[in-house]
């Protein structure tokens, strides 16, 4: 079994990143990017502190909007409509999942698509279905990204994906195909999983139970992308069983240490992207 770094690799990316940056400040464009954040759920604080802590360290103009239950739809469309009409912003992102009383398929519906960094809106979702890709998603580009580094062709591979969210799995899905796999998407209503599972070549697995996946879910030599973050007593868990099912992968990404490093380096990238294209 060999580890794939996210840590390393994640860091190799923001080196070059930080050049990117370095360039856009000498024509006079620092990237930009608002996030709107809503409540007070506790991955969420930590998730957009680390998304500011990378801005800082890049260069990026990182700024967080704060609303609560108290506020209403409109009031965080509005700012979405101010941020997009902001020329010094590149990207927006509301910090997911949004408190109950809010439809954030709404919400996000108000995002300009040339800011929408996180890939969540219709029209992305559009050009990654219809294989024409514009603004992916960070995680699944973070873990195509993890694929190519360890030189991994996805093309002809069984591919299984395991959960369906909006976020990671169907993304992830839908860049696999486009790229030539044979990829098959299990969720919370499949019923023979490890029947399903025991094919993959590669297994992806975003379904939010810690160490859900064991070992006899698994074939021999097969990839396994754990993509999991379950905090259990303030430690951190994947959904995979790692000390079991590292026995029988030929290579697997930790937690933490995987996948989570990489997808704030893609969501900075995109941003940095996106700034590229400023007055375009
Ligand atoms: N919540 C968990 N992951 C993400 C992400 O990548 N983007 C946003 N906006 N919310 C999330």
């Amino acid at each position: 079994m060999n580890l794939i770094d996210g840590k390393l690799i994640s860091r190799q990316i923001k080196e070059d990143l930080k050049i990117e940056v370095k360039k856009l400040k000498e024509k006079g464009i620092i990237p930009g990017l608002g996030i709107i954040l809503v409540g007070n759920n506790t991955s969420s604080e930590i998730y957009v502190r680390n998304k500011l802590k990378v801005c800082e360290e890049l260069g990026i103009n990182g700024k967080l909007f704060r609303f609560n239950e108290q506020n209403t739809e409109s009031e965080i469309i509005a700012k979405i409509k101010e941020l997009n009409a902001d020329p010094l912003i590149d990207g927006i992102l509301v910090q997911s999942p949004l408190p109950s009383c809010f439809s954030e398929e709404k919400i996000i519906s108000y995002i300009d698509y040339h800011k929408d960094v996180d890939g969540f809106g219709v029209y992305n979702l559009g050009r990654l279905l219809s294989n024409d890709e514009n603004i992916m998603a960070a995680t699944p580009l973070g873990i195509l990204k993890m694929l190519e580094y360890e030189l991994i062709d996805v093309s002809g591979k069984n591919v299984v994906m395991v959960g369906a969210s909006l976020i990671v799995g169907r993304p992830m899905a839908i860049a696999l195909l486009n790229r030539g796999a044979t990829v098959t998407i299990a969720h919370s209503l499949t019923t023979n999983l490890k029947e399903i599972t025991s094919k993959a070549d590669i297994l992806i697995v975003a379904i939010g139970q810690a160490k859900f996946i064991t070992a006899e879910y698994i074939k021999d030599g097969a990839i396994v992308i754990d993509v999991g973050t379950n905090y259990i007593d303030n430690k951190l868990y994947g959904d995979v069983d790692f000390a079991s099912v590292s026995k029988k992968a030929s290579l697997i990404t930790p937690v933490p240490g995987g996948v989570g490093p990489m997808t704030i380096a893609m969501l900075l990238k995109n941003v940095i992207d996106a700034s590229k294209k400023r007055g375009i």
